[in-house]
């Protein structure tokens, strides 16, 4: 069984579960203030579900690349879309600020 490190928590999952429903059953602060309401569901269009993921999850899907790939995204950022992932290893993930999670700082 996979564990997810995430704000603190240690989440456990089954493999190739989808990460979004994880989080959200967990109760972990996936989105962002008013993202919390305003977000597209798990469809892969709104890009308020980004994350920063250190481990296996599946590949980046066709609609993730394009959400990740226009602002207030930025092509080449690291984030990946929650909703598009399904957890294949343990994984530590980071939520940034902004209401898409976008502010990166490094
Ligand atoms: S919930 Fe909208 S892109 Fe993931």
């Amino acid at each position: 069984m996979p564990k997810i490190q995430f704000d603190g928590q240690e989440i456990e999952c089954e493999e190739n579960e989808n990460l979004r429903r994880v989080l959200l059953r967990a109760g972990a602060p996936l989105y962002n203030g008013a993202a919390k309401t305003f977000h597209c569901r798990g469809i892969g269009t709104c890009g308020t579900c980004a994350i920063e993921i250190e481990g296996q999850v599946s590949n980046i899907t066709d609609i993730e690349r394009w959400r990740l790939g226009f602002p207030p995204h930025q092509r080449g950022a690291g984030l990946r879309l929650a909703c598009q992932c399904k957890v294949r290893s343990d994984l530590r993930i980071k939520k940034h600020p902004g209401f898409w999670g976008q502010n990166i700082s490094r």
